[in-house]
């Protein structure tokens, strides 16, 4: 049966609540399913969009595919990139449309935020370390947003990308802990041939810089080499990387290389054997960016 994407069909497109209340299915036909963005789409939220076809019933018929876009000003910190984030609003509508999206939620500021919120989403100690330590109150703002949005679509089904690890972490928690009716999927980072994890930040890079910044994957590719050994022997590898890409021209920031585990992001212990997920920060020029790898560790005795 030919689908949505094949006829690249535009996807119906609310910009406040109202007509998203008047757009939103009633789900008798089959789940609802949100992947919510700041635009700038990339090969990585086409991903997260395929895969949410496939949730919601592969064909339009079915279920339904929401994509939120929404640039979030509480998760930028007064010296961010708030202003400059890219805002592609005709190409992201197109990817949309390519991968059989049914609805584009794309509210401005005055909607989400008509008034300054008085009542928001906290992290707790998770939203306060590694990332959040970094980009203080970051990710009070990414939840509080979060939590709009799935009271707006209310979703049966939202899904998010593994390469904010941290941020996935952590909207699973706050699903988990204010039991908010929704079940939370993750798709793989995706990267680009040389290794960069994508990412919406990585058209602010020169080609110097970009070169830079490959050492973030390449240092984690170097600690998942030693997949299974002590948590001391991958983040030496991993750091030895690093290290390297500190001396170079233009050179890489490091902010963090840390080897944490999954559900809590709690650093692992030298004895701690199991899943982790080990992730890395840095600057190259002014550009922020982060990746991680998941991997297994074998504690010594
Ligand atoms: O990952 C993002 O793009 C954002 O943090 C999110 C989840 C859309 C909230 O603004």
């Amino acid at each position: 049966m030919p689908t949505r994407r094949d006829f690249a069909m535009l996807p119906v497109i609310a910009t406040t609540a109202e007509e998203l209340a008047s757009v939103r299915p009633d789900g008798a036909a089959g789940p609802l399913v949100l992947v919510p963005t700041m635009g700038a789409l990339h090969e990585g939220h086409r991903s997260l969009f395929k895969m949410a076809r496939r949730l919601a019933g592969a064909d339009c018929l079915t279920g339904t595919v929401a994509v939120s876009i929404f640039v979030n000003p509480l998760q930028f910190g007064p010296n961010e990139d708030f202003d400059r984030y890219p805002r592609t609003f005709p190409a992201d509508i197109e990817a949309c449309a390519e991968e059989g999206v049914d609805l584009v939620f794309a509210p401005g500021p005055d909607v989400m935020y008509p008034r300054e919120p008085e009542v928001r989403v906290k992290s707790g100690r998770m939203g306060a370390i590694i990332e959040g330590a970094t980009r203080p109150g970051h990710f009070d703002g990414m939840l509080t947003v979060v939590l709009k949005l799935f009271n707006l679509v209310r979703p049966d089904i939202a899904v998010f990308g593994e390469k904010d690890a941290q941020q996935l972490a952590l909207i699973k928690r706050m699903v988990a802990d204010l039991n908010v009716p929704v079940r939370i999927e993750s798709g793989p980072t995706v990267r680009e041939p040389d290794g960069l994890a994508m990412s919406s930040r990585n058209r602010y890079l020169s080609p110097s810089e970009r070169r830079t910044a490959l050492a973030l994957s390449r240092a984690l590719r170097a600690g998942a080499d030693r997949i299974g050994a002590p948590a001391a022997e991958i983040l030496g590898a991993a750091r030895a990387v690093l290290d390297e890409a500190a001396k170079a021209d233009p050179p890489l920031h490091v902010d963090y290389l840390v080897l944490v585990e999954p559900a809590t992001f709690t650093e692992v212990t030298s004895h701690y054997s199991g899943p982790a997920i080990l992730a890395a920060a840095g600057r190259a020029g002014s550009t922020h960016l982060i990746d991680n790898l998941p991997l297994t560790v074998h504690g010594g005795t």
